[in-house]
């Protein structure tokens, strides 16, 4: 689904001497790699704190913490997203609320967000599916008319801009109180391992989860919150630096593809493209392709057999995911998420996508229709 040794291979000079530099300095944890890249990162996305972490996850469950969320808090979501979002709710005792996503864009569907607040609403988590933001000027609004922390799953769609009424633009992850994201290598901006960062524009916080990730300590051995240990890694945070300086060609490389995937696929009934909102740029994470009147499966298969890889992201909601059955849901309670998650498919998608490739993928694609 991606092509990151064609990827490395670009930029291998600057990676190599970047990771042997790590390697001398001996400064493998904290060093100054990740006090750099954490500043470059403030920067590009023009917000007052980023605090690295070990990954995406541990963004989401320390953003929580933060918080000073407490068992039994209800936290809403959607019930179409990778688990981590929910696990952590989970996890942390909190009550995961699960609501359903807009046909077209499949992030959050504010109505249904609204209907879903009760008295022990504290937190609603967006997540900005597949490399493009939710609807988050509603959201915004309906999360502070009721007092409900916004927390952003930004970990898909790094360096894509939500666009105000207004016409003014801030990058997703930077609306809510606090932003969450994954260096995961596959994503859109991804290390040599595991990696993530959460983000505010607010110090108390900020600071905070800067004690949280380190074992809830600002002064060595002195422990006044729990914590938990949650770095990034300074080879990582070498290479993070290295790969930010490239991520809008990236995402400019990505859109390019997803406009010539378009343009192939447009016309094929039973196949709809991906929608792009007017309030989101789009970083293509993903490009995921609605089916109707086929067996996706069956076109997955005709994809492997001409090795082209394919996925299914996701094919089973969070509500009918057996670690999270709740007897609150059932099937047929979020019908749009139910829908989606029987007939997407994903395509190969990534900075080094050619012409050439494009193209075989494309007929290939079309080919199990005739
Ligand atoms: C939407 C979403 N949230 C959270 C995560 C968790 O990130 P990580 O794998 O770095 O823990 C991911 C990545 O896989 C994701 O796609």
């Amino acid at each position: 689904m991606v092509d990151l040794k064609r990827q490395y291979e670009k930029i291998q000079d600057e990676v190599d001497k970047a990771v042997l530099n790590v390697v001398r300095s001996t400064q493998y944890i904290n060093g100054p790699e990740v006090k750099a890249f954490q500043k470059e990162l403030e920067s590009y996305l023009r917000v007052r704190h980023v605090v690295p972490c070990a990954n995406g996850t541990d963004a989401l469950q320390v953003a929580m913490m933060a918080l000073d969320l407490k068992p039994g808090d209800e936290v809403i979501t959607t019930s179409f997203t990778f688990v981590a979002t929910v696990e952590v709710i989970a996890l942390l005792g909190l009550t995961p609320v699960l609501v359903d996503v807009d046909p077209h864009t499949f992030n959050m569907d504010p109505d249904a967000f609204r209907k879903a607040i009760t008295p022990k609403t504290k937190a609603v988590v967006p997540v900005h599916l597949f490399g493009q933001s939710a609807h988050m000027e509603p959201i915004l609004e309906i999360a502070e008319t009721n007092g409900i922390y916004v927390i952003e799953d930004n970990a898909q769609a790094i360096g894509a801009e939500y666009i105000f009424s207004n016409g003014s633009k801030k990058k997703t992850g930077t609306l809510g109180h606090i932003g969450c994201t994954s260096f995961f290598p596959a994503k859109n901006l991804g290390c040599y391992g595991d990696g993530g960062a959460i983000f505010t524009d607010d110090d108390t916080l900020a600071q905070k989860m800067r004690v949280i990730v380190n074992h809830g300590m600002e002064t060595r051995y002195y422990h006044d919150s729990v914590g938990v240990n949650s770095r990034l890694d300074s080879i990582q945070a070498a290479i993070l630096r290295i790969k930010l300086r490239h991520l809008d060609n990236y995402a400019e490389a990505r859109r390019k593809a997803a406009a010539h995937y378009d343009k192939m696929f447009r016309d094929q009934p039973g196949l709809t493209i991906p929608a792009r909102s007017d309030w989101s740029t789009h970083v293509f994470h993903q490009y995921t392709l609605k089916t109707k009147g086929i067996d996706r499966f069956k076109l997955q298969e005709h994809l492997m057999d001409n090795d082209i890889p394919a996925m299914v992201y996701y094919p089973v909601p969070m509500h009918l995911q057996k670690a999270y059955n709740d007897p609150r849901y059932k099937e047929g309670d979020f019908p749009v998420t139910e829908a989606l998650s029987s007939s997407v498919i994903s395509l190969p998608m990534h900075t080094e996508l050619d012409e050439e490739q494009i193209v075989y993928i494309g007929r290939t694609v079309l080919s199990f229709f005739k």
